[in-house]
Order: structure tokens, then sequence, then C-alpha cells
């Protein structure tokens, strides 16, 4: 039993599509979720940028008596994680493996699509990550750049976000995909406007709650779940508290109010 809290950190608000599921399948353990709603998107910067902010929101994190890591972005997850893993001494998950392996179990065709960022396309861990699990797989990658803004600004539904999708979507479709990795962890948001485009066929793998399922596989292996009935949650941003505390309490569908902290980890 280990009752420390669990690092959650994202580029913005799509991490709280992990924090969700944490607080559904771990109810007892305290969070410490850092969005980087500052310099949020992560997906459009060099792939050094995107080290850099990783390395400093880890470092952030650290800086609490934390157990575990849980990196809820699908760029840092795909773009740094791989790369710099080994530079800390600490238990960090990303949300790459465990949506691999979750399209990987789920497909029947063999035909997997994948939608994140551009730091995401770019790395191409997705595309590796599906291979070494079979490389009988065909994986279409799709960039979707304008997801994450709307998100953050709260177009999560209506005429824009379907228009968007469409247009980004249509190669999936084309492919016959029947598996779709929503490979950022903004995009569980969109899922219904998504869902639509797809199709009730198609299977939409949520990368941020597979992460918060595998995380609680890795704690109950290392016992290093928590004895608590019922944990709370810190949140920390790098800018623009009152959205974040009103599109989280929307999304979790419960007050964030007096639970969200500016800091500045550049320092
Ligand atoms: C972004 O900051 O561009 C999106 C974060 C993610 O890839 O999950």
């Amino acid at each position: 039993m280990d009752n420390r809290p669990i690092g959650i950190f994202d580029s913005g608000l799509g991490g709280l599509t992990c924090v969700k599921k944490v607080m559904e399948i771990m109810p007892g353990e305290d969070i410490i979720y850092f969005g980087d709603t500052g310099r949020v998107p992560y997906g459009s910067r060099s792939a050094d940028t995107i080290l850099k902010y990783t390395r400093q929101d880890i470092r952030f994190l650290e800086t609490f008596d934390i157990k575990f890591i849980i990196i809820a972005c699908g760029t840092a997850s795909s773009a740094a994680l791989p790369f710099i893993r080994s530079e800390f001494d600490m238990d960090i998950e990303g949300v790459l493996d465990p949506a691999c392996k979750k399209a990987a179990a789920l497909t029947q065709s063999g035909k997997i699509g994948v939608i994140g960022t551009h730091g995401t396309v770019r790395s191409g861990k997705y595309l590796q990550t599906l291979k070494r699990i079979d490389s009988g797989l065909e994986v279409y990658s799709k960039a979707c750049p304008m997801f994450v803004p709307l998100v953050e600004n709260g177009y999560t539904d209506g005429e824009v976000a379907r228009l968007i999708a469409a247009e980004y979507l249509q190669p999936l479709k084309d492919a016959g995909v029947d598996t779709l990795i929503l490979g950022c962890t903004h995009y569980p948001l969109l899922r219904g406007v998504i869902h639509d485009i797809m199709g009730e066929q198609v299977q939409l793998v949520d990368a941020g709650a597979e992460a918060a399922v595998y995380a609680k596989q890795k704690l109950e292996e290392k016992d290093l779940l928590c004895s608590r009935g019922y944990g709370a949650a810190q949140y920390y941003v790098s800018d623009a508290v009152d959205n974040f505390t009103e599109i989280a309490g929307m999304f979790l569908e419960k007050s964030v109010d007096g639970s969200v902290h500016l800091v500045n980890i550049e320092n």
C-alpha cells in the first residue's frame, strides 16, 4: 500500500480524460494534475521544444511526493517519453503503449487509424508500436491540429467541430479502419462528433483512459495502490485558472473551485 498521490500531466485540459478514468477506477487515489495551459498546444512545436516542456513537467510533478506519473498527453508520450525515460528515477507511463495494445486487441480487420497532433504523427511512434505488436497491422495516421484549439475553447460539439472533423477523418473512412486510436487526450472530448462521422462500426480507443487502466495494473502489481476509500485532486495550471476551472468542472461533472492553482514551472 502506498498513499502518496499519482501525478498526471498534459499540455492543457485533455489529460482530464485520464483523470476522470483514474477517479472512476481508483477512487481512493490522490491526484496532482498539471495542465500546461500557458504553453498549449504542444503538438505543433518542434521536437526539441516538446522534449524541453516534457522534462519540465516531469520535474514539476517530482516536487510533490508522488509514486507514479502518467503522461496524459499524446504528444509528450510519443515525441518525448521514449527519448527521456531513462533520465528519471520514477515510474512513468504514457498513453502510447496502453492505447496501441487496446487497439490491436480490438481490431477485427487489422486496419487501425491513429489521429493525433503533428508532433505525434511526425514521431511515428504509434506506427512503430503497433507494428511491433503485430507486423501485419495496417496503420493509417492523420494529424488533426485544429482539434486541440477547438477543445481548449469549448467547441466540442456543433457545426464548426463537425465540419473540421469530417475533413480530417475522411481519409480514415476511405481506408476502412475498424478501430481508431484517439492518440491525443483532448480528442475524447470530441468523441460524439468523431463517433457520428466514423460510424457505429468503428471502435474508438481513448488513449487517456487506457493509460489509467494500465496504471492501475502497474500499481496493483507493485502493491502501490492506496488504502483509502476516497481521494482528492489538486490541479496546477500555467495560465488561465478560470477557464480551466470552468471546463474541468463541466467535464469532470463536479466543481474544482478552490483546487486549481496557478504555477510557473519555468523557474
Ligand atoms: C497538444 O498539446 O497539442 C495536444 C496534446 C496531446 O497530444 O495529447
